[in-house]
C-alpha cells in the first residue's frame, strides 16, 4: 500500500496545552497524547469521542491552525509541519459555528467567500452557484441567511469550506445542535461531496452518524486512539441492541434484571439511581414482548420500557471499561 492511499496520516501526534487554573505554571495538559490516524483517500472517516476527548485539537492540529508538540502529519501528500501553506491550499475546514454572515443572503455569503480567497468576481460568482445546487440551497439562495434553519445554515457553512474544491476537508461535529431532519439534510450533503471525490475527516460524538456516514472510524479518549476499525467491527465489538427497563420503584430493580436475564445475551446491568435494569439481546422485539409480559405478569410496575441501540456510552464502556468521561461545558 503506498503512502498516496491516505489522504490524512497522523503517527504518534502530541499536543499539551498550559493548565489555565495552576498557579505557579509547569502543569500541562495532554490533549493529545501520541495520537495515531490514517484516513484513506476518496473516503468519509469518523473521528468518535466524547466531549474533551481531543478531536477539536487533533483537526486543528492537522488543518495547521494548531502547532503539535511531537509526532508527525502528512496531508494531501504533504508534511504538516514542513509546509503548512501547502497543506492549507489543499484543504477545507468547518466547524460547528458557521462563519457566515447573517444579514447576507446565502448567494452574496458564498461569492464573498469566492472573493476572499481571490477568485475574481465572476468565478466566485458561478462558483456560489454551483455550490448551491450541490447543498440543496437554490431556492434559499436569495433569502437573508438570519432566516435559514439550523440545518440550511449548516449546509451554507459546508458550502463556504468548499469554495477551493479541497482535497480533504476536516468537519469538525458538523450536526452537533441540530434536530433530526438538520442532521439528515447535512448528511446528504456529505455524501454528496465524498461522491464528488473529497476525503473527509469528520468529528462527533454520535456513534450512530459515524455508522451512516463513515466508512472506518477512530475511536478517541484522552487524546489516544483506542480503536480504528469498520462501522460494523465496531459495532460487534460494542454488542447490539439492549432491552432496557426504568421500574417505578427501587425495591423492583434486582427482580426486573432477572426478568432481563431470561432473554438477554448478556448479563444484565442496573443503574440504581436511574432505577434502570438493561442487557444485550439477538431477537429485539421477540425480546422486549416476553420482558414486558413477564414484567406484567410479575407485577413490578414500570416507568419506561423500550430497546436501545448501543450508543457512544456502551462503545466506551467495552473498549475501556470506564463511562465516557464528559467534560462540564464551559
Ligand atoms: N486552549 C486550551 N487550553 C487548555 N486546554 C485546552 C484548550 N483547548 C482544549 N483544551 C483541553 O484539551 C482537551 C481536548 O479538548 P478538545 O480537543 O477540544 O476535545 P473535543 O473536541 O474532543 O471535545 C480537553 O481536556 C480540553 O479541556
Ligand atoms: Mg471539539
Amino acid at each position: 500500500m503506498s503512502a498516496t492511499d491516505y489522504a490524512v496520516r497522523a503517527e504518534g501526534l502530541r499536543k499539551r496545552y498550559a493548565e489555565k487554573k495552576t498557579a505557579g505554571g509547569g502543569a500541562y495538559k495532554l490533549a493529545l497524547d501520541g495520537f495515531d490516524l490514517a484516513v484513506r483517500a476518496g473516503t468519509v472517516h469518523g473521528l468518535l469521542g466524547p466531549n474533551g476527548a481531543g478531536k477539536t485539537t487533533a483537526v486543528r492540529a492537522l488543518a495547521t491552525l494548531l502547532r503539535f508538540d511531537g509526532g508527525r502529519a502528512e496531508v494531501a501528500g504533504v508534511d504538516v509541519a514542513r509546509d503548512p501553506r501547502l497543506v492549507r491550499r489543499r484543504i477545507g475546514l468547518a466547524g460547528q459555528y458557521a462563519a457566515v454572515d447573517e444579514v447576507m443572503t446565502g448567494r452574496q455569503n458564498l461569492e464573498m467567500f469566492g472573493r476572499l480567497f481571490h477568485l475574481g468576481g465572476r468565478r466566485a460568482k458561478a462558483r456560489a452557484g454551483e455550490l448551491l445546487e450541490r447543498f440543496d440551497l437554490v431556492d434559499a439562495a436569495d433569502k437573508s441567511v438570519g432566516a435559514y434553519s439550523g440545518g440550511m445554515r449548516r449546509r451554507l457553512d459546508l458550502a463556504a469550506s468548499m469554495i477551493l474544491a479541497p482535497r480533504v476537508l476536516f468537519l469538525d461535529e458538523p450536526t452537533t445542535g441540530l434536530d433530526p431532519r438538520g442532521r439528515g439534510e447535512v448528511w446528504d450533503a456529505v455524501r454528496a461531496l465524498v461522491a464528488g471525490g473529497t476525503t473527509v475527516l469528520l468529528t462527533t460524538q454520535y456513534l450512530e452518524e459515524a455508522d451512516k456516514l463513515a466508512s472506518r472510524i477512530t475511536v478517541i479518549d484522552r487524546g489516544r486512539a483506542i480503536a480504528d476499525d469498520t462501522p460494523d467491527g465496531l459495532k460487534n465489538r460494542v454488542g447490539g441492541d439492549r432491552v432496557e427497563v426504568v421500574v417505578a420503584r427501587a425495591a423492583d430493580l434486582a427482580a426486573a434484571a432477572r426478568v432481563i436475564a431470561r432473554v438477554s445475551v448478556t448479563e444484565p446491568e442496573t443503574d440504581e439511581v436511574a432505577l434502570r435494569a438493561h442487557a444485550q439481546v439477538d431477537d429485539r422485539v421477540a425480546a422486549l414482548t416476553e420482558v414486558a409480559r413477564t414484567l406484567q405478569d410479575e407485577g413490578i410496575a414500570v416507568e419506561d420500557i423500550g430497546l436501545r441501540r448501543p450508543s457512544l456510552d456502551d462503545v466506551f464502556l467495552r473498549l475501556t471499561g470506564h463511562r465516557a468521561e464528559l467534560e462540564a461545558a464551559a
